[in-house]
Parts: structure tokens; C-alpha cells; sequence
């Protein structure tokens, strides 16, 4: 193996420890052990998930590095350091941060994702792409959720760390994040051989919504089956846990996810005015696009029941306008 490689995830091993102690044995750790309190981890939670804290001062780690003979431009390469802009020598690239440690799926620590508590930019700072770390590779946590992942056969995909790690307390502990980075071919790749069945469970928001309705092909293409969790009035799952707790958060919002069908006929809904006849028929006429994809005619059935009945439409006339549609589809291909 490279040797440069093998250095790197050494030190990485030891700078997610370094982190991990400050945040738990010193003064300098005390804000951030609070925030975290006030987020509602427990200290189990914070083991679990190898939490941290990096200090503000400028070079606690850099020295530590030197100290240890790694090799610093080495380190400054593999994202932890960052080369000082007037003369020599380097600073840490994280200060004043709660450190979420980033592992592989064998568990080797290969990037951090670091919160500001207070309003400094950016909200998470990430480490960059380096010879450990490929981002649209990367899934955080599959370490820990994979033997669930496999068992099960299936996954839960969130946005964020926190999401994640809220969720696997509520016992959703088949949770990974594509951590805000919208999901790849690359990284369906990853779980493909481990599971059959996919819940994006992005957040409320219109971000997430939209993020959630782009994986849905990407997901699909790749074979899984794929429900969508929905979560009311913008929130993301750590805010839905925290406001409602982890039992209506399994049960309503994992447990009630919903197929994809039903997601897209949702997600069209908020584009139209729906007291107004003519939005209401606009907006038949794209459910009913959506629905001529569905290959089987008694899931495209039991659609055209629910929108028929739902917009007092008869059940005869929806569905003789959704097969106009598939034949005009037909005659186009
Ligand atoms: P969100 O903005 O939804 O943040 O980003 P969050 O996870 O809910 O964070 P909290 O609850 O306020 O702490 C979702 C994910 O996108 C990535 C992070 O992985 C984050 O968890 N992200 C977000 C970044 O990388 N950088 C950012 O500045 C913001
Ligand atoms: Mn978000
Ligand atoms: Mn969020
Ligand atoms: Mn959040
Ligand atoms: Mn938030």
C-alpha cells in the first residue's frame, strides 16, 4: 500500500481521538459538550458515533502532528492542516468546530465534517477531497449501519450527520447520509449489493424535497425498490424526532413512507391552486402523465381510483383519458 496513504489514515485515527478527548476531558471542550446536550445526545450517542470537539486556537493540532514527525505538507494535502498564506508552516484546517468523525465502510476514520455552534460560515465545514476521501463515494455512516443495511435489505438515506444519528437512536440504525451532496450513480454502487429496498428520508424543506424527487430515477435505474418518507412543515428528521419523538417518527414517517408514485403525484400538487377548475384539471393532466409510466395496470388502477374519487371525477372517464394518454405515448416512441 502507499505509504503516504497509510500515514494519513494513521493520522486521521489519531486526530478523530485527539478530538474526542478534548471535547470530553477538558474546559476547552465544556460549550461544545453542551451543545450537544441541548441537541439531546447522550454520551453513549456521542461515543457511538466517535464525536469531537476541534479548539479554536490556531494550531493545537498542527503542533501535536509535528510533534508525532507526520510529515506536514502531507497532512496539509490530506485536508487536516492549511498552509499559512504569508511565510512558512501550517494551521489546522478545524477550530472551534464539533467534529463528526467520517469513516469508511471497514470503519477507518478518512474525513471530518465539522459544525460551527454559533453563526460562523459555512454552517459544515467538510474535509476536501483527498486520497482517502471521494465524496460522491462516501456515505456517512455505512460503517456502522451496514450489517443492519444487509440484514434487513434496506436503507435509510438522510441528508445530514445529525439526521443520522438521531434517527439511530430512535432505532432507525439502517441510516446513512449523503451528506447534503446530492446522490450519485457512484454512490448507489456502494449499497447496491447490500440491499433491495431504499427510504429517502430527506429533509422537509423544498431543498430537500427536490433532492428527494431527483434520486428517485437514480435509485430506481439502479434497481431498488424506493419509498419516499415524508416529513410535514419543512422539517428534517432530527427536528421531526426532537418536536415529536422516536416513536411517531418510526412509525409515522419511516413506517409511512410511500411509494414513488405516490410521492411524485404529491410533489406536482403544490403548483397548483386547487380551488380553481382549471388548475385542478391542469393538474389531472400531469397525475395522469405520471401515472401512464406506471407499467402495472393494477397499481395504475389503484391511482386512478384515488384521484377519480379524490377530484370527483368518474372512475371510467379518468381512466379512459389515462389510456388516451398512453396511446399517444406509444405512437410517439
Ligand atoms: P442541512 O442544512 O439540512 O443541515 O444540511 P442539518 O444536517 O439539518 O444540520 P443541523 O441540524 O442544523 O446541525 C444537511 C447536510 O448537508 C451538509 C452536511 O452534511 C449536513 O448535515 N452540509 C450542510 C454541508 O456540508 N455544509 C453546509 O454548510 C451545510
Ligand atoms: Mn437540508
Ligand atoms: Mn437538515
Ligand atoms: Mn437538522
Ligand atoms: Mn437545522
Amino acid at each position: 500500500q502507499d505509504p503516504d496513504k497509510a500515514k494519513l489514515y494513521e493520522a486521521y485515527e489519531f486526530t478523530g481521538k485527539l478530538y474526542q478527548h478534548i471535547l470530553k476531558n477538558t474546559e476547552q471542550g465544556k460549550q461544545a459538550m453542551e451543545y450537544l446536550r441541548a441537541r439531546g445526545l447522550s454520551d453513549k450517542l456521542i461515543d457511538t458515533f466517535g464525536i469531537g470537539y476541534a479548539p479554536s486556537n490556531w494550531d493545537t493540532l498542527a503542533q501535536l502532528l509535528e510533534k508525532r514527525q507526520y510529515a506536514l505538507p502531507l497532512m496539509e494535502k490530506g485536508g487536516l492542516l492549511s498552509a499559512r498564506q504569508e511565510g512558512q508552516g501550517y494551521f489546522d484546517k478545524f477550530r472551534d468546530r464539533i467534529m463528526f468523525p467520517i469513516c469508511d465502510w471497514k470503519g477507518r476514520l478518512i474525513a471530518f465534517g465539522g459544525r460551527a455552534m454559533g453563526d460562523a460560515q459555512p454552517k459544515y465545514l467538510n474535509s476536501p477531497e483527498t486520497m482517502l476521501f471521494y465524496k460522491s463515494k462516501s456515505l456517512y455512516n455505512i460503517h456502522l449501519a451496514r450489517p443492519q443495511i444487509r440484514k434487513k435489505q434496506q436503507i435509510v438515506l438522510f441528508e445530514g450527520y445529525m439526521d443520522v444519528i438521531k434517527a439511530w437512536e430512535a432505532g432507525v440504525t439502517n441510516g446513512v447520509a449523503t451528506m447534503g451532496t446530492s446522490l450519485t450513480e457512484e454512490h448507489t454502487e456502494i449499497i447496491r449489493k447490500q440491499a433491495d429496498q431504499v427510504i429517502v428520508s430527506y429533509d422537509g424543506d423544498s431543498a430537500g424535497q427536490n433532492a428527494a424527487y431527483k434520486s428517485i430515477p437514480i435509485l430506481e435505474q439502479a434497481g431498488f425498490l424506493v419509498k419516499i418518507a415524508m416529513i410535514p412543515n419543512g422539517q428534517d428528521p432530527d427536528d421531526y424526532i426532537t418536536n415529536n419523538g422516536s416513536e411517531r417518527f418510526v412509525r409515522e414517517i419511516i413506517d409511512g413512507a410511500v411509494p414513488t408514485i405516490k410521492y411524485k403525484l404529491h410533489y406536482f400538487r403544490k403548483n397548483f391552486k386547487m380551488q380553481e377548475d382549471g388548475e385542478k384539471l391542469r393538474y389531472m393532466k400531469q397525475a395522469l402523465k405520471i401515472l401512464a409510466d406506471v407499467p402495472s395496470p393494477i397499481e395504475r388502477e389503484h391511482y386512478v381510483k384515488e384521484l377519480s374519487s379524490e377530484f370527483h371525477y368518474s372512475f371510467d372517464t379518468t381512466l379512459q383519458d389515462l389510456n388516451e394518454i398512453r396511446l399517444q405515448a406509444e405512437k410517439s416512441n
